[in-house]
């Protein structure tokens, strides 16, 4: 196949640069350097291990000059050791028996999938062995299963509570990273693009599976953008893969089936990076009823909350037992330099990887341009069919408005330029050389090709640089408030959905846009999908640290840890970001949590309105709705606050909550409430929790009261022991529009 060729030249190209460096340098076989002989744990009573790997190191090599350049030796969990060896000495050992394996012992690359180092999530922190023990359900559109990020050396058999299985001759094969594999389609109907299988023909499955739990790759980049180390946030884990989407999107029936499935299978973590355009019921919602069922079954869902952003109240995937995740960026931006032939150069935003190395090439408006059956007013922009050939072949189109390229790339030209105020937050992929200038740059442009005879430009390879703002919230991300219940404040969290390095199926092209041909292992997309898994991973590694511990722990861990963000640079505050930005490592430390359970998550229905004749159907058990609808119905102990008031601008709101100590037994949190100055005055009862004993809870108070005129005002609960920063924020708004 073309695909695994592709492949295969990666590595060809890989080997063949480490040779010609090995040549440049004069280096020959016989130089050492140094590998980690890895022999597994250390053997019970086993002392003295070091004199051990000396001997061993005698036995293979018969003389004692090679034990001399032992550098380490492990000594307490592992047993192992490092030392320098040539090539062949090291083949030599990684055959004797009772070694587990033997690599070099490389520098790593600290960046790429840069978006985990973005959050101070580095490759060397603390894990625990049972991270391998957790499984990711990962509803999207299958996987490609031979990635270098699913490949399972050194990973053994599934945990035994793994139920799930890998559907045989369809031309796929789980492994011990990928453990369970299974496709969804209740109508039958396949297009040609469709593997009948859970083989990923889309790549977005695969991106986000390696998102949440790829293993290192080395060098991965995309021709030559992004380069670094591919990885997952744990690396670990376990996929199981349930491809519910197809080449003519996600059917609930499918969503359903795959939730029915993947909670009896016994995923601890469900990661869905799929959603509807409009907001749903609670109970009409494919992805709501199949979180809600695994709630029950102590299975956390993370949901990405949608691309229709920077609206208000766009959010599609917000009930209460999912954790809903905005997409912000990262550090790392995209820019493509454009050189007009007067020798300016303007700075466009795109993943560019044509190279046109220099050179220019005649430029055109595509108004200039229009195909004979067309008008200047649909050629300016580029639209199907609207471009003549004879004129923009071989040349660069410059088009108003951010498309996808197809129209300029069928039409022959070389290169385009989309001009317009659209946010450019976001580099995207052309399948052809191309950038996304703003309208000054782009007016200035009209103003060089109208002046100039012979006008002329070319487009460089896209360059990376810095973002100094990173984080804030991408535009397309989909905000708050919860359309259905103003009162649970929606997105949760915010995790890097922007630019996002990582798998991708060898049958899908860069740009998904016909007519690009570029097949990649590794692609660089953004979207709430890709911060969903980011947060999913997260939910994995806590699990990893407390595997008792409920879905609303671990959700209410990600949140009140979550890093505060600014609303200077976001002007919709916590309907964009939530509690702020993902900080993976302290999630597993958060002192307090809010916990939930099922009978809390059913009440809440109850004062929605959801009587007891629907949850009894819901439950199949004998859940019934307290008697009392009001006040006497314990609040949703969510771990943030959100009020809001339609009819008037008074406000008067009690909160009531109950937090549970996971940190240490004698600990003293002092309350401490950040609120803008003025019209509204927000109580905290008791303000001092002083706990005894680990899981102790105690029950508080917010009161906030007064007036506002302003539609939104928010600010944050800080419980603070000294140690813990148990952060939620707190949200009044009058508006759910503006
Ligand atoms: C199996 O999948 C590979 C990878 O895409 C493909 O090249 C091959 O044609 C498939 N074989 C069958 C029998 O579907
Ligand atoms: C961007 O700049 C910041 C601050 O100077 C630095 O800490 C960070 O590592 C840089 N990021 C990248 C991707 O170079
Ligand atoms: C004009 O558009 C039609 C499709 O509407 C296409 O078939 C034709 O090739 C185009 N002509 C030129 C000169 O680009
Ligand atoms: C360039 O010329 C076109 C007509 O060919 C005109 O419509 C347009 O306004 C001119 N643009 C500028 C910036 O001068
Ligand atoms: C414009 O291009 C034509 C054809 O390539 C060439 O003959 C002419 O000299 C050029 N004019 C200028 C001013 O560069
Ligand atoms: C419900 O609220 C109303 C008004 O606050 C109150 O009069 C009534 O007693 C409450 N009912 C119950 C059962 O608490
Ligand atoms: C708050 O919740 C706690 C625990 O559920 C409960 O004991 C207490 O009565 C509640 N207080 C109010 C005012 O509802
Ligand atoms: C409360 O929080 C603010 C802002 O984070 C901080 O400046 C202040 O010192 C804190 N107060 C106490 C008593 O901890």
């Amino acid at each position: 196949m073309e695909c695994q060729r592709l492949s295969l030249l990666h590595c060809l190209l890989f080997h063949g640069l480490i040779l010609a460096l090995l040549v440049t340098n004069g280096v020959s076989q016989s130089d050492k350097k140094s590998y980690v002989v890895y022999m597994g744990n250390q053997p019970k009573g086993g002392s003295s291990t070091a004199s051990l790997h000396t001997s061993m190191l005698q036995d293979v090599f018969g003389s004692d000059s090679v034990t001399k350049s032992v550098l380490y030796s492990y000594k307490r969990t592992i047993n192992g050791f490092v030392v320098e060896l040539t090539e062949d000495e090291a083949r030599k050992i990684a055959g004797v028996s009772g070694v587990v394996s033997v690599f070099p012992n490389e520098k790593k690359i600290l960046h790429t999938t840069r978006s985990w180092d973005f959050m101070g999530f580095s490759e060397q922190v603390q894990r625990q062995t049972s991270e391998s023990d957790v499984i990711i359900g990962v509803l999207d559109t299958g996987i490609w299963p031979e990635s270098e990020s699913f490949n399972d050396h050194g990973l053994g058999p599934p945990p035994d509570k793994w139920k799930g299985s890998c559907p045989a001759a369809t031309n796929f094969t789980c492994n011990n990273k990928i453990i369970g594999a299974q496709f969804y389609r209740s109508n039958g109907l396949f297009n040609s693009d469709d593997f009948i299988s859970p083989r990923d023909s889309d790549g977005h499955g695969t991106h986000t599976a390696s998102t949440a739990a790829g293993r290192l790759v080395n060098r991965a980049s995309l021709f030559g953008l992004g380069t670094g180390t591919a990885r997952g946030g744990v690396p670990s884990a376990r996929i199981a893969v349930y491809k519910i989407c197809w080449s003519d999107g996600c059917y609930d029936a499918d969503i359903l089936a795959a939730f029915d499935d993947a909670i009896a299978d016994g995923v601890d973590i469900i990661s869905l990076s799929v959603g509807s355009t409009i907001p749903n019921d609670y109970f009409r919602d494919s992805i709501s009823i199949g979180a809600f069922h695994a709630m029950r079954n102590r299975i956390l869902t993370v949901n990405s909350a949608g691309n229709q952003g920077p609206g208000r109240a766009t959010i599609t995937n917000f009930s209460p037992w999912t954790l809903s995740v905005a997409a912000s960026t990262i550090d790392r931006k995209f820019l493509t330099r454009v050189k007009l032939g007067n020798g300016v150069i303007y700075e466009g935003v795109s993943i560019n990887t044509f190279d046109l190395k220099n050179k220019m090439y005649p430029i055109i408006h595509g108004r200039n341009a229009p195909n004979r059956s067309s008008t200047p007013a649909s050629s300016r922009f580029c639209l199907g069919n609207s471009l003549n050939r004879n004129l923009v072949k071989g040349k660069i189109v410059v088009c108003d408005r951010l498309v996808s390229g197809s129209e300029p790339l069928a039409a022959g030209a070389i290169g385009a330029l989309f001009q317009d105020n659209r946010p450019r937050d976001v580099a995207r992929s052309f399948p052809l050389p191309a950038s996304h200038l703003d309208m000054v740059d782009g007016s200035r442009i009209f103003v060089y090709i109208n002046s100039t005879r012979n006008a002329s430009a070319t487009i460089f390879k896209s360059d990376e640089g810095n973002d100094t703002m990173a984080p804030y919230v991408a535009s397309f991300s989909s905000r708050g408030p919860n359309p259905i219940t103003p009162d649970i404040l929606k997105p949760d969290l915010t995790a890097p959905g922007v630019d996002i390095l990582a798998a991708w199926s060898l049958v899908s092209t860069v740009s998904e846009v016909s007519g690009d041909d570029r097949l990649v292992p590794f692609n660089i997309i953004s979207g709430t999908s890709m911060s969903c898994p980011h947060v999913s991973a997260a939910a994995a590694y806590i699990k990893s640290f407390h595997p008792t511990w409920s879905p609303s722990a671990i959700k209410s861990a990600l949140m009140t840890t979550a890093s505060p963000m600014s609303s200077g640079m976001n002007s919709d505050a916590e309907f964009a970001y939530g509690s702020g930005h993902l900080n993976p490592l302290k999630a597993i430390n958060p002192g307090l949590i809010y916990d939930s359970d099922e009978v809390d998550y059913v009440n809440f229905l109850c004062r929605q309105g959801y009587g007891t004749r629907l949850l009894e159907q819901v439950t199949r058990d004998d859940t019934t709705c307290p008697e009392a609808r009001n006040g006497t119905v314990p609040d949703l102990n969510y771990p943030s606050f959100s009020v809001f008031t339609s009819s008037s601008t008074t406000v008067s709101h009690v909160f009531n909550r109950t937090v549970t100590n996971v940190g240490s037994p004698m600990a003293v949190y002092r309350s401490n409430v950040s609120f803008p100055t003025g019209a509204l005055k927000i109580r905290v009862n008791p303000d001092v929790l002083s706990f005894t004993s680990v899981g102790e809870k105690l029950s508080f108070e917010v009161t906030v009261e007064g007036t506002t005129v302003e539609s939104m005002v928010s600010g944050s609960l800080v419980w603070d022991d000294g140690e813990h920063r148990v952060r939620s924020p707190i949200v009044v708004f009058v508006s759910i529009s503006t």
